[in-house]
């Protein structure tokens, strides 16, 4: 399949200090794109931008913060010639426990993975609509976001509404030639999932799934899932009348 370089563009990407948004940020460097680089911990940040060979913006930023539309949608409007990618991965993960079940957890999920995202979309846009090259927004879902799956009340629903904003917002910016692809990883081994207190089939490493991410988004493909092997039962699940996936689902959840 053809695939073009991304080089020689700007791209903001958010998570950038950690995990998959650090090696994103890594491939790009490597190729050649100016970076403008947000999380909340600003010196991390510095230390990525001094370790990056590309020329580098740091703007450090809390997503889940009403406030922090303006302020970033202030700064990337300052770029003369706008913005060719925004790649927008900051997020988080926290499992319910339905014994005691607390909206708080899928608040909290919601604000940073669904209204953090959209708020980055808003500051976005503007500074996409000034690019002369071929705008993107990379949105980074979860393969969570599949079928439901044990505890993943909040983290899943927050990436499962993040796919269903995506799709629309592929749909109302494509007359505008601005593209969206959307990112569905399995397990990656991070400071997220080094959490985790169960087996995680076919993790892999960051640098692995950037990768992947980069070399799907060359290629022009507008929805990127992997690894296909947990891709697919997954999918397998989701198609299954509710009994059957009933039956199936409850082998994982987990009894104590
Ligand atoms: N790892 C996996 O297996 C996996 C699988 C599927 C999807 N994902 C998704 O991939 C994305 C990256 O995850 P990761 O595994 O790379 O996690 P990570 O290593 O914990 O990185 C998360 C990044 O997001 C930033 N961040 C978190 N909250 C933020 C906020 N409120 N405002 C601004 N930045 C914020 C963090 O920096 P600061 O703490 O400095 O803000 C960090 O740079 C997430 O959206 C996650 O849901 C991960």
């Amino acid at each position: 399949m053809a695939r073009t370089v991304i080089k020689d563009q700007t791209v903001w990407i958010t998570g950038a200090s950690s995990g998959i948004g650090r090696a994103l940020a890594l491939g790009l460097a490597e190729r050649g794109n100016h970076l403008i680089l947000t999380s909340r911990n600003r010196q991390n940040l510095v230390d990525l931008a001094g370790s990056l060979d590309c020329s580098t913006t740091v703007l450090a930023a809390d997503i889940s913060e009403a406030s922090s539309t303006g302020l970033l949608r202030d700064e990337l409007g300052k770029l003369e010639a706008g913005l060719d990618m925004a790649v927008l991965c900051a997020g988080d993960c926290e499992y319910v426990d339905t014994r005691n079940f607390d909206t708080n957890v899928v608040e909290r999920m919601f604000n940073v993975n669904v209204f953090g995202l959209s708020r980055s979309v808003e500051a976005a846009l503007p500074a996409l609509r000034k690019s002369q090259k071929s705008p993107n927004i990379v949105g980074i879902s979860s393969a969570s976001a599949i079928t439901g799956l044990p505890r993943a009340e909040a983290y899943g629903a927050s990436k499962a509404a993040l796919v269903s904003m995506l799709e629309s917002l592929a749909l109302d910016l494509v007359h505008e030639g601005i593209a969206i692809t959307m990112v569905l990883p399995g397990f990656v081994d991070t400071p997220l999932t080094q959490r985790n207190d169960f087996p995680m089939p076919f993790l892999m490493s960051p640098g692995q799934a950037a990768s992947i991410v980069l070399t799907g988004i060359e290629r022009g493909n507008r929805r990127i899932e992997f690894p296909r092997r947990l891709i697919w039962p997954l999918r397998f699940m989701s198609l299954l009348p509710e009994n059957f996936r009933l039956k199936i689902g409850q082998r994982m959840v987990r009894r104590e």
